[in-house]
């Protein structure tokens, strides 16, 4: 099987399983954060070595009170189990996104995982929260801007590369399989710059459904398409 290097996924669809099952969208949630512990351990089975999951937009804020709450007690509690995760699994945590707008206790938590994990090299995981593709390129911008105002950095030195290394996925590899669950067949602000060449995959299962099978059919899947890289002789990606 032609594994990919890179998965990213859109967890989506907790709300409305949670609602057919007649229970509030934070049951939903728990659930969806149940599930992201056992994909977490299937992809990292199937030999995938970077994963990134987008959990909490930029524009996730705009939900009610009652569910972002809900929804910063969830991060909270995984972060805190996010260090024994990582250090059975051997897997490098690292939080994508602007993370300056979580409270005090969730920041550090974040910069706790991130440290206590920065040797682990299994898989690497990214978490996205409080991210949005444009916000990264702004905040990216800003950073490269500040190296060309001290000198350190010219204006011949931007490139495709140096930019891509102000991003938040820096270091990781540009994702090569995009993964959307709950039949939604947008971006919604995930990765703009990094997806330009990822195959994307759609699925109708609600996210607190999707299994280990649902996974590896998307890989499957993946592993028959042809990329060509807008050049006209099929690379098998090795
Ligand atoms: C995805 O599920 C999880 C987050 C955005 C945090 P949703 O909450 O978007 O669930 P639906 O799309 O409303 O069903
Ligand atoms: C994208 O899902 C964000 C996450 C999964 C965290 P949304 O449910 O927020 O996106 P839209 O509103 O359907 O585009
Ligand atoms: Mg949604």
């Amino acid at each position: 099987m032609n594994i990919p290097k890179h998965i990213a996924i859109i967890v989506d669809g907790n709300g409305r399983w949670a609602k057919k099952k007649g229970m509030p969208r934070s049951y939903g949630h728990v659930k969806g954060c149940k599930n992201l512990e056992n994909i977490c351990e299937y992809i990292k089975e199937v030999g995938v070595k970077y994963l990134t999951i987008y959990a909490f937009s930029t524009e996730n804020w705009k939900r009610s009170k009652d569910e972002v709450d809900t929804l910063m007690n969830i991060f909270r509690n995984y972060l805190k189990k996010c260090k024994k995760i990582a250090k059975k699994d051997n897997i490098r945590i690292k939080v994508i996104g602007d993370i300056s707008k979580f409270s005090p206790d969730i920041i550090r938590a974040i910069e706790d995982v991130e440290e206590y994990s920065k040797d682990f090299t299994e898989l690497n995981f990214n978490i996205a929260l409080n991210y949005g593709g444009r916000d990264e390129i702004i905040r990216a911008i800003k950073k490269m801007c500040g190296k060309l105002l001290d000198n350190s950095m010219k204006l011949e030195d931007i490139s495709e590369e140096s930019f891509s290394s102000f991003l938040d996925t820096y270091p990781s590899p540009d994702p090569d399989l995009m993964i959307r669950t709950s039949g939604e067949k947008r971006l919604s602000n995930f990765l703009p710059w990094q997806l330009t060449y990822a195959e994307f995959y759609f699925t109708d299962v609600m996210w607190p459904d999707f299994s280990k099978e649902d996974l590896i059919e998307a890989i499957e899947e993946f592993g028959r398409r042809k990329r060509r890289f807008g050049g006209v002789k099929e690379d098998k990606d090795e």
